[in-house]
């Protein structure tokens, strides 16, 4: 890990031991509206609140007198062979949380060897990300739009700028009701009002350097001041089904995750369709409110789709004894939101570094005190119990 350099917040970042570290540094660098939109979730954050609830109830049933003195942490994902079994996933207007935005988190990815997932609400281009972090493996999160011809275009785009998977977000058929976005006035790109100009004044040169900049991504279609619910609303398309895959499959010839299953009934219907992965996932508690804790589907979803579909699960995973108990619990590799925006609002990319390096050495140290070296050896019998299950 490379020391973060002084004057960007590297000493804090040094002192920064967890993700909870991060949390409360970000909490103190940037506009309250902005932590509250990484920060917060749907309605009363029940959902939110579970899924960090399904990890705290983890308990581990570790072995003993193991040789754990090489620890691998390595696997494929569709095809890439990722040094750590996560993925950084999909946020929107990621410059809005710091001016590295989007490059930043892709650049810290491609260091540490994992996937990094553009959303299509990003606030940089799939171009743009593709020139400045050419390393990355990328793959490109996408949304159905009313215009089809706008979701084509636009997976064209990603497929022409070199990103090797698509994946279909699919549970926002119209916006969950974040009440602190709500109440803090957050639009993006955020409304200069009275309210928020208070809530950014410790912050102009931040503030400038993301108002000035052209607009990349999906921004380009945004109005001033819109609420991300209404733009959701105008955008997003309510009217897609199951059969938007096999339209999906003529546009698109790599792989498809679909990524928001969020019961085992679902599941299944995603895979009959025959796609090349799923993620389970309620949004990080961001969409349906009292929506299942995506660990505790794991096993079900997997005992229900088998072995030889890959399943990923995001929400709530903040340490490296988190990605273990997904695994465990049967799930190839993980997603991570909050836990790298945290870091990147904490100190921009040298911060989401620094999220990645906690995560990286918290997952190799659980590993070696559960006795399992390699990461096929966690299994459903280093749980006690198995999440979701009597
Ligand atoms: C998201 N998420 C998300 N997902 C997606 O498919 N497209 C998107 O544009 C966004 N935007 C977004 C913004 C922010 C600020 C957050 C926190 C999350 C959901 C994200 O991809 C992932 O499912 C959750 O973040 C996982 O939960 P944790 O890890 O944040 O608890």
């Amino acid at each position: 890990f490379e020391r973060p350099k002084r004057g960007q917040g590297g000493r804090a970042l040094c002192r920064s031991h967890s993700i909870a570290d991060l949390r409360d540094r970000a909490r103190a660098r940037v506009p309250r509206m902005v932590f509250d939109f990484i920060d917060g979730g749907a309605g009363e954050e029940l959902t939110l609140r579970r899924n960090a609830r399904a990890f705290a109830d983890v308990t581990f049933a570790p072995r003993v007198l193991r040789d754990v003195s090489v620890v691998e942490t390595g696997r494929d994902m569709l095809g890439f062979a990722a040094e750590l079994p996560l993925w950084l996933a999909p946020a929107g207007m990621t410059r809005a949380v710091h001016a590295h935005g989007e490059i930043g988190a892709a650049r810290a990815a491609a260091r540490a060897g994992v996937p990094y997932v553009l959303s299509t609400m990003a606030s940089t281009s799939p171009e743009v990300l593709a020139a400045h972090a050419p390393d990355a493996r990328r793959w490109f999160q996408l949304y159905l739009w009313r215009d089809r011809g706008f979701s084509r275009e636009i997976v064209e785009r990603a497929r022409d700028a070199g990103f090797s998977a698509l994946v279909l977000t699919v549970d926002v058929p119209v916006a969950g009701e974040r009440l602190r976005d709500v109440r803090n006035g957050m639009t993006l790109p955020p409304a200069l009002t009275r309210r928020t100009a208070l809530n950014i004044a410790r912050y102009p040169r931040w503030w400038f350097d993301m108002l000035t900049r052209e607009p990349l991504g999906s921004a380009a279609v945004s109005r001033p001041g819109e609420a991300l619910v209404d733009r959701v609303g105008r955008i997003f398309d309510p009217t897609a089904t199951l059969r938007d895959l096999d339209w999906l499959r003529e546009v698109w010839s790599g792989p498809i995750v679909v990524k928001g299953v969020g019961s085992v009934a679902g599941a299944v219907e995603v895979a009959e369709r025959g796609v090349d992965a799923l993620v389970v996932s309620n949004h990080g508690g961001r969409q349906l409110e009292h929506a299942p804790a995506t660990l505790e589907l794991v096993p079900a979803v997997r005992a229900a789709v088998g072995a030889g579909l890959p399943v990923f699960v995001d929400g709530g995973v903040r340490s490296g004894e988190h990605i273990a108990a997904a695994i465990a619990a049967g799930a190839d590799a993980v997603g991570i939101g909050r836990a790298y925006l945290y870091g990147l609002a904490a100190g921009g990319e040298r911060g989401v570094d620094r999220s990645l390096e906690i995560l990286g050495s918290g997952l190799r140290r659980t590993m070696a005190l559960l006795g399992a070296p390699r990461l096929d050896d966690l299994d459903a019998t280093l749980l006690d119990p198995v999440p979701g299950c009597e």
